[in-house]
């Protein structure tokens, strides 16, 4: 019987899909499971004393300010600093093409509401960032996909999905989330050149870029469209919409990210957020820019790069260990994610069930894919688990795979 509530709730709230998977989910999150299955950044390296001792020092300095209402873009020298930090490479940004953000999932919010009317295809990579599906389906997003490979999406399969009019595109080049990839330089450079002839909106989602422990760093898509655009000393003003976050090189719980992209854009987005939140947290603003200007956070990430890499290689050198033959995977170059695929026939969500008896957890694959299959993947997270629980947790991994390849071949 419907309650109260369910006579009464607009139509978009039956497009919000609550996932199955989140309630098995939330069975790991008992003490004595090690899970790979959150997004969670290494705990044990937050900056904590850094963090208070630059909390006392904006209040004491600039108190006041740290706790009024501030204006909705963003602390303006925040809005410079990172101006300043992001004009290279033949891209320039000034504070109006900036606009900072309660975490960048509000930015993918922000987005939606700003683009996305109901029914309009909105292009994803297959898998993409669950949370990026969640936030655009309420304003009646229709998925459609574009595969990847070991070099990310597949540029030679999206002149047909963009002849299809997308209204936007969703993107991630940098150690992606869920997979662990890297776009390529050379996909980069077509999606770009792609996008501009079909005039499609690009929102480059790039939280990792700064979490590279291995290989060169690439230039972003917004660099690569300004090149295009050859509009070096004029403010950007193109088609990628690119969200950055302060989450994976400082911490999350703070929730300061930044959105760049075009200033006719920033102001839309400066009315959204007027009517959202206002703006986002003065204090934690104010906090952010301190670390920043004294370039706290520079010589921080060093640190995250080297404990992400670290337990990389661990859990790469435990799956060659434990994991049976006919399972690969990936081999990110940075970010906290790699992907797993088992042999087709296996379900991963059926998996999950045995892994959680072994106190031992991952996130299934499904959920990842805005058009369903999948079945057979999964997302293991090295960021969060320590070297030891990495090492155990994949032990126990591996024997229920072989546990479940050897239960096939039976029935086979
Ligand atoms: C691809 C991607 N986009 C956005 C987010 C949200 O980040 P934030 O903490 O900035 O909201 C995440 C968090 O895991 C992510 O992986």
């Amino acid at each position: 019987m419907p309650d109260f509530w369910d006579l009464h709730y607009a139509q978009r709230v039956q497009l919000m899909k609550s996932s199955a998977i989140r309630d098995l989910l939330k069975l790991t999150e008992q003490p004595e499971v090690i899970s790979f299955a959150g997004g969670l950044p290494a705990a044990e390296i937050f900056p904590v004393e850094k963090v208070a001792s630059a909390t006392q020092k904006v209040l004491q300095e600039r108190g006041v300010q740290a706790l009024q209402y501030g204006p909705s873009e963003g602390y303006r020298p925040l809005l410079e600093l990172i101006a300043q930090t992001s004009s290279r490479d033949g891209l320039t940004i000034t504070p109006e093409n900036i606009f900072i953000v309660s975490g960048s999932q509000q930015g993918l919010d922000f987005v939606g509401r700003l683009l996305v009317n109901p029914g309009d295809l909105v292009l994803v990579e297959s898998p993409t960032y669950m949370g990026a599906l969640q936030a655009m389906a309420p304003y009646g997003a229709d998925y459609i996909t574009v595969p990847s490979d070991e070099n990310g999406l597949r540029t030679d399969a999206l002149e047909e999905m963009l002849a299809l009019k997308p209204k936007l595109m969703y993107v991630l080049p940098n150690f992606q989330n869920p997979s662990g990839v890297t776009l390529s330089l050379e996909r980069r450079k077509r999606l770009v050149e792609l996008a501009n002839r079909y005039g499609v909106p690009v929102v480059e989602d790039d939280p990792y870029s700064q979490l590279r422990f291995e290989g060169e760093p690439l230039p972003s898509l917004l660099t690569l469209d300004s090149q295009l655009r050859k509009s070096e000393g004029e403010p950007y003003r193109g088609n990628i919409i690119q969200l950055n976050t302060f989450s994976k090189v400082l911490t999350p719980g703070l929730r300061v990210a930044w959105i760049v992209a075009s200033p006719e854009l920033v102001r839309k987005l400066v009315q959204t957020k007027q009517g959202a939140d206002l703006h986002t947290a003065s204090l934690n603003q104010l906090i952010v820019h301190e670390l920043l200007r004294e370039g706290f956070i520079e010589q921080h990430i060093p640190l995250i790069r080297r404990t992400y890499g670290e337990r990389r290689n661990i859990m790469l050198q435990a799956m060659e260990e434990h994991f049976p033959a006919g399972i690969r995977w990936t081999r990110p170059q940075g970010g906290m994610f790699l992907w797993v695929v088992l042999p087709e026939g296996l379900n991963s969500t059926e998996l999950l069930r045995e892994a959680v008896k072994e106190n031992v957890a991952f996130v299934p694959g499904t959920p990842f894919h805005a058009q369903g299959g999948g079945e057979n993947t999964l997302r293991l997270s090295f960021s969060n688990a320590t070297p030891e629980q990495i090492r155990e947790g994949i032990a126990r991994l591996g024997r229920v795979f072989h546990k479940a390849l050897a239960e096939t071949a039976v029935k086979a």
